[in-house]
């Protein structure tokens, strides 16, 4: 008999599986069952139940030797382990926990940040599509894939907002915003927990670092946070809070110090704020060895001592720190910790157990057939390529170069990234043999026709300072009819611990565009990194340039799309693009000063410097489209509001160019006058919209209390009243539209 009938009625159950939804029993009766195991549950299984262990194979921070690790599984002194993967590997893992006494099975957890096996674009991209459907659907294939891998927990969203390009972590975010970051952190964790924890495509979601993280001085990963109480409620925790009320199952706490005391020591931070006035009902793991790097902070005098400091702050579980599990239990005994305190952490993490469906059946997740249908799907890589060509910025396009004719004769692909498909994975992408990434040159092929060449020289290497290929470079572009460079960053370039002072294009890749640009030929430049990188010369002499970051999967075919025109760019860049070091940070909600430079630029006594404008290359919110758009007609249903009541912005957004485009329609507000300077402006809406050539539409924003709020000298949220300003347009730098409503008590 022919497998295939037995295969179609398995592959048919696997999707009756998926589909059906997890009937989650009522809170209490998991607690009940909480309860119940807790109370028989020794000092030594309690803390097993805190301890986070990583596999030897995969390491994603310093690895402390521990031959025992497997054995401590058996005897219940692990409860969840990190980078393991696999249905196979996590059925054999968790076979492991079933030997213990009690067999409380394990969670998995694994950094899936972009897709799983499908690489989706680096967060960072994704943000620069504003587009939260898009966002969304790439965490839920990335979840679908990775609990039919056996994997439970997903460590992401990193929601931490970054205003310092110096830091290779901004790649894992949404970039400087708050108001966009928190839609996006919501996005993602509906993305990754769907329908909700149980369902067999759902994978927990861990919101990261908490907190502030981002704001590391001098963008130096892991350093000190130093920064207001306001500066903290107001830009760095909403995306957190965001996160927390769309449900989030877990939070990771941070490796800094904010304000002196370690995030993961912090009892303000995980106690107050988190489990106190957010009520936040999960766990907390501390970040890999963050209670055990208390003592390098010169908080803690010992790993006992850390482990103290982090129980009593409300870290919950302690990832590859290995001081829960060797320095809990004769805390315990010494009356330094109540043992109240670790039975609190226990709930939460059996509670999550129970809720995943984990005490039914442990191996739930771990079915290799399943892991079979749905990694690498056809319909996964679709969604990969689609929020690809959405997260790609047009920065620059003359003439409108872009998009290029499919009968072009002869292109030449030019640079060290033109057939690189390792570097298109990006930092945080999960590595696999015989991975298949589309590289640019790749999908160029694809693209075109039998009457098109399709040339490529290297140029340079990614770093090198070797002009030698130069010369070859030039006369490939000279038989060309229009020229494609690829430069950029590798993809170890920017992400953890991946903080650079210099954030030019590396090595000698901006003198290669020169050389190439000086023959004379149409040049698009193609820039491919994980943060905002610095390319002035190009900026200005290019002839088209598309930001395409580290896009993925499925990259060179998403590009190919853009630049023939298949799909009309229409990304925004969330996070403003310096002109040099020296600006950083430049981010666009800024403070007006006392002394202001209307323009930017250098003045005698104004807040400027004296060599540099001061706004950005490239703005926050900045992007083209191979159409134009016409904003006009702007009225507000009425010029005043008391703190009840709303006022309508409304205004016609028009297609006046000749392609099929979308505009993200962008609102910002300014307090004018307030009891604490604010912003020159703040985003507070968007909305992205689809028009044909000539076709517009009415866009209408609603403006409430909550978007006129902010934190007041005694840190209530409050809107004052006065003049409010408000400002439409296609960038934070580009206002088309705006006017003025006053807000009355
Ligand atoms: C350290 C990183 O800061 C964190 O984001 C990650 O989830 C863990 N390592 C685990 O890999």
């Amino acid at each position: 008999m022919s497998l295939k009938p037995l295969l179609t009625i398995a592959m048919l159950a696997i999707g009756a599986q998926l589909l059906a939804q997890y009937k989650q029993p009522a809170p209490d009766v998991i607690d009940k069952k909480v309860e119940a195991l807790l109370s028989q549950m020794t000092l030594e299984e309690k803390i097993g139940q805190l301890n986070q262990y990583t596999s030897d194979r995969l390491a994603t921070g310093p690895l402390t030797p521990n031959s025992a690790k497997y054995q401590e599984i058996k005897d219940g002194k692990v409860g969840s382990m990190l980078n393991i993967r696999g249905a196979k590997e996590t059925r054999m893992i968790q076979e492991m926990a079933m030997q213990s006494r009690l067999k409380i099975p394990l969670l998995f957890g694994l950094d899936v940040i972009h897709g799983y096996r499908v690489t989706f674009p680096i967060p960072l991209a994704e943000a620069a599509s504003w587009d939260m459907n898009a966002i969304e659907s790439s965490a839920r294939v990335a979840a679908t894939e990775s609990a039919a891998s056996g994997i439970h927990w997903t460590f992401a969203p990193m929601v931490d907002i970054a205003r310092d390009p110096r830091w290779g972590r901004v790649m894992e975010g949404a970039g400087e915003d708050t108001y966009l970051g928190s839609l996006i952190a919501r996005a993602r964790v509906r993305g990754f927990q769907g329908k909700g924890l149980g369902n067999l495509d759902a994978v927990m979601a861990c919101v990261k670092h908490f907190a502030a993280y981002g704001a590391a001085l001098a963008g130096r990963d892991y350093n000190s946070v130093d920064m207001s109480d306001r500066q903290l409620w107001e830009i760095y925790l909403p995306p957190f809070k965001a996160a927390a009320d769309e449900g989030a199952a877990t939070f990771m706490n941070s490796f800094n110090d904010l304000n002196g005391i370690p995030a993961t020591g912090n009892a303000y931070l995980q106690r107050d704020i988190l489990k106190g006035k957010w009520n936040f009902k999960g766990f907390v793991v501390s970040d890999w060895g963050s209670i055990s790097e208390m003592i390098a902070h010169g908080f803690a005098k010992d790993n006992t001592d850390a482990a103290r400091l982090a129980m009593l702050a409300g870290s919950d579980m302690d990832m590859e720190g290995h001081a829960y599990i060797n320095g809990l239990a004769g805390l315990v005994r010494d009356k330094k910790v109540d043992v109240a305190l670790i039975d609190d952490a226990v709930r939460r993490v059996l509670h999550k157990k129970f809720e995943m469906g984990l005490f039914d059946d442990p191996y739930r997740f771990s079915n290799e057939g399943r892991e079979k249908k749905v990694l690498n799907s056809v319909a996964n890589r679709k969604t990969a390529r689609e929020v690809a060509e959405k997260s790609i910025v047009l920065l620059k396009n003359d003439n409108q170069l872009l998009p290029l004719s499919k009968s072009a004769k002869t292109i030449a692909v030019i640079g060290p990234l033109g057939k690189s498909s390792t570097d298109m994975k990006g930092f945080w992408s999960v590595d696999w043999e015989n991975d298949h990434l589309v590289s640019l040159f790749e999908g160029l092929q694809n693209k075109v026709g039998k009457q098109t060449q399709l040339l490529y020289s290297q140029g340079c290497a990614i770093k090198d300072s070797s002009r030698n290929g130069f010369a070859d470079a030039v006369a490939t572009a000279q038989k060309a009819d229009v020229v494609v460079m690829a430069v950029g960053e590798a993809f170890d370039m920017s992400g953890e611990a991946k903080s650079r002072s210099n954030i030019h294009l590396p090595g000698v890749q901006e003198e290669l565009i020169k050389a190439v640009q000086a023959t004379g030929k149409p040049v698009v430049v193609l820039v491919m990194g994980g943060r905002p990188l610095i390319f002035n010369w190009t900026a200005d002499h290019a002839n088209a340039i598309l930001y395409t970051w580290w896009l993925g999967s499925e990259a060179g075919n998403a590009i190919a799309d853009v630049l023939f025109g298949d799909y009309n760019p229409a990304g925004k860049l969330p996070m403003s693009f310096p002109r040099a070091e020296g600006q950083i940070p430049v981010f666009y909600n800024a403070k007006s000063t006392g002394r202001p430079s209307p323009d930017g630029m250098p003045a005698p006594y104004r807040s400027t410097y004296l060599d540099l404008p001061n706004t950005p290359r490239y703005a926050f919110g900045y992007g083209l489209s191979y159409t134009s758009f016409a904003f006009s007609d702007l009225k507000l249903s009425k010029s005043t509001m008391q703190a009840n009541e709303t006022i309508e912005i409304s205004f016609t957004l028009k297609n006046t160019g000749r392609y099929t485009g979308e505009e993200v329609a962008q609102l910002y507000l300014q307090d004018v006058t307030a009891s604490i300077t604010r912003p020159v402006k703040e985003l507070k809406d968007f909305q992205k919209v689809l028009l044909k050539p000539g076709e517009s539409k009415t866009i209408t924003f609603t403006v409430n209390k909550d978007k006129l709020s902010f934190y007041d000298q005694k840190m209530n949220w409050t809107a004052e009243p006065g003049e409010f300003k408000l400002m439409i347009g296609n960038s934070s730098d580009h206002i088309l539209l705006q006017d003025k409503f006053e807000l009355f008590n």
